[in-house]
This record gives C-alpha cells, sequence and structure tokens, in this order.
C-alpha cells in the first residue's frame, strides 16, 4: 500500500472538486487515543511534520476543523492522523466515531514548522513529544531524508500512563520493516519513553531527565553539543515553553523555515497557556 508514490497528474485530468478523503482504517489505541489512516487527494504535497486541517460536518453542515499533524511521510500513499479524544471536544467528540469508509474533510494546505528545512545540517537529531505531540515525529521517522540528515536519531516521548505511549511504540518498533527506512535505521534509532503518573520502566519528565542528565546515562550517550544536536519538540504550551527554555540553556538556538537553526518548536493542541 505504502511505497507508491502519487503519480502526477495526467493531462486532462482535474483537480478533485472537494476536500472530502475516505477513511480507510482506524485503531483505538486505549480510551482516549486513536489513529487512522484516509485517502491521500491527488495534488497534495507536503513535508515530513507538516500539519494540516482536517473536521467534519457540524450540525448545520459547515466544517469543524482542527490542525492536524500529518503522521504518514511525505512518500506515504494514504495519509495517517493520530489523535486524542477530548472529553465534549467539538470535533473529537465526533471524530472519535469514525470508521472506514466515512468521509472526513481535509483542506489540502500543509504548512509547520517541524520540517527538516528549518534544522542546520548536524549529527544527532532529538524528537521530543509529549502526548499527541508524537504524531509529526512518526512522519519523520518513516522519512528517508531524516536518516540521510543524521547519525543517529534519539526519541523522546513522555506521557501520563503506558497506554498513552502504545502508538509511538508501535510507530518505532515497526521501522524495520518500513519501507524506504527498513536498512537506513539499522541500529541509529534509540527510543526513550517515560511515564510520569503510573509506575513503568523509565519514568520522569523530557526536560528533568535531559536536565539531570538521566536521559544520557541511559542510553549510554553523550550530554548534548550545540555543534553536533538537533532538536524538535512537540508537546502542550508548558513543555514547548519549558523545553525551549532548557534547550536554549544548552545553547542551542530556535530556527525556523526562513531561517534555520538548532531546533524548532511546535504545539501539539492549543490549550492552558495559550
Ligand atoms: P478543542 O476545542 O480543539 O480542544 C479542547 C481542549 O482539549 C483544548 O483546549 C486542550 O486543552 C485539549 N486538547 C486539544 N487537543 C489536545 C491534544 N492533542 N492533546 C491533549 N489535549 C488536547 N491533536 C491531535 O490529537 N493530533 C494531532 O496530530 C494534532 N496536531 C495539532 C497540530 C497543531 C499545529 C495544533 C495547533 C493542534 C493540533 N492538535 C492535534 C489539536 C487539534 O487541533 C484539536 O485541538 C483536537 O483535535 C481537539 O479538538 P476538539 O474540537 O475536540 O477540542
Ligand atoms: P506530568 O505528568 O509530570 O505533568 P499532558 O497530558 O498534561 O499534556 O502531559 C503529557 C506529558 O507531558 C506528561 O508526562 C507531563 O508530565 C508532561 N509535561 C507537562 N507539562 C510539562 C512541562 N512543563 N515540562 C515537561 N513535561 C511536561
Amino acid at each position: 500500500l505504502w511505497p507508491r508514490i502519487n503519480p502526477p497528474l495526467q493531462f486532462g485530468e482535474t483537480m478533485p472538486a472537494s476536500d472530502l478523503q475516505t477513511v480507510t482504517d482506524v485503531t483505538h489505541w486505549d480510551d482516549n487515543l486513536f489513529s487512522f489512516h484516509v485517502t491521500r487527494p491527488e495534488s497534495l504535497r507536503f513535508r515530513s511534520g507538516e500539519f494540516v486541517m482536517i473536521g467534519l460536518p457540524d450540525d448545520n453542515g459547515k466544517p469543524l476543523l482542527r490542525a492536524y499533524s500529518i503522521a504518514a511521510p511525505f512518500w506515504a500513499d494514504e495519509l495517517e492522523f493520530y489523535s486524542i479524544k477530548v472529553e465534549n471536544g467539538p470535533l473529537t467528540s465526533r471524530l472519535r466515531h469514525i470508521k472506514p469508509g466515512d468521509e472526513i474533510i481535509l483542506r489540502p494546505k500543509p504548512v509547520g514548522t517541524l520540517v527538516h528545512d528549518a534544522l542546520l545540517p548536524g549529527k544527532r537529531l532529538w524528537l521530543l513529544a509529549t502526548g499527541t505531540g508524537f504524531a509529526p515525529f512518526a512522519s519523520i521517522l518513516r522519512d528517508v531524508e531524516t536518516y540521510e540528515r543524521f547519525e543517529q536519531v534519539i526519541v523522546m516521548h513522555a506521557c501520563r500512563t503506558a497506554s498513552e505511549l502504545a502508538y509511538g511504540a508501535s510507530v518505532i518498533a515497526a521501522l524495520p520493516e518500513t519501507p524506504l527506512v527498513d536498512e537506513l535505521c539499522n541500529g541509529r534509532v534509540l527510543y526513550y519513553p517515560t511515564t510520569t503518573r503510573e509506575p513503568s520502566a523509565q519514568m520522569g519528565r523530557i526536560t528533568d531527565t535531559i536536565a539531570s542528565g538521566q536521559v544520557f546515562r541511559d542510553l549510554g550517550v553523550d550530554a548534548f553539543d550545540p555543534a553536533r544536536d538537533r532538536a524538535m519538540v512537540c508537546g502542550s504550551y508548558a513543555f514547548n515553553v519549558d523545553a525551549k527554555a532548557l534547550l536554549e540553556r544548552l545553547g542551542l538556538r530556535e530556527g525556523a523555515n526562513s531561517e534555520p537553526r538548532e531546533f524548532v518548536v511546535e504545539k501539539a493542541f492549543v490549550g492552558d497557556g495559550v
């Protein structure tokens, strides 16, 4: 299914008239999280790590849209999304019920800062995610460019409970069988999942385990070096603020599409403090 890169439009072929895409499968990871695939618009080109607006019609038939990171890599035949189920959330209280064959709205205008173009070349790439902030990294981890640009990729994912880590763990476990990156990623991805509110093998906030040096000791790797390390940060507003401050203390500077530097940040959702 996946490795087919969408063929260019043929002469005389028209652009799709609507923004509707068909759901092809849905996986519920726990009571609060699910992922799903939808058909990909022929015309959609995106960079791994970008987000689009997706949604469903509201009661009046008007589009109810929210930002969603595309969890699939740029080369994928279908698009993948990873979603929270917010209790009484306008969109997700509906979206959580989608099943194969249903249609969702997808506005094909991808944007975002969690892209390789916004980072200077380096040796190690740190992907720092809390909660559904893992979604854009599911894309980045399955992109060949990630392994062309970096020797090592270190994935830190912190969640309150172990069940919230399941989707990320499955993406990483499947990398050796993922088309295009299967051989490239061999031995080059280090995974550091932690819980913060439920006992597990590794516990602690990402910012704490970096600041204390625990993650470096546990993984047996050198501490941050701005000359070599690059980072992408995606989580809650509070996490992003604290992670940015920590990375800046370690000597890294925030980059953007227009000005690539040592790290980039994007919100996983708009919530408290925004
Ligand atoms: P909303 O009214 O949008 O949100 C209600 C409240 O729920 C928020 O105020 C916040 O406190 C909380 N909340 C919303 N989203 C989350 C979340 N993801 N994790 C924890 N708490 C949350 N959501 C995803 O599930 N997957 C994604 O890949 C994703 N990518 C995003 C990318 C960007 C750039 C932004 C800005 C947001 C992204 N979101 C993502 C959040 C998404 O846009 C919606 O907020 C979410 O789907 C909930 O929609 P809702 O209408 O049900 O509730
Ligand atoms: P904690 O349980 O200690 O708050 P949330 O579900 O609230 O978005 O949190 C997801 C994960 O992000 C949790 O493990 C949470 O840890 C962690 N987290 C929340 N805020 C911060 C922050 N400011 N700095 C580091 N980690 C954070």
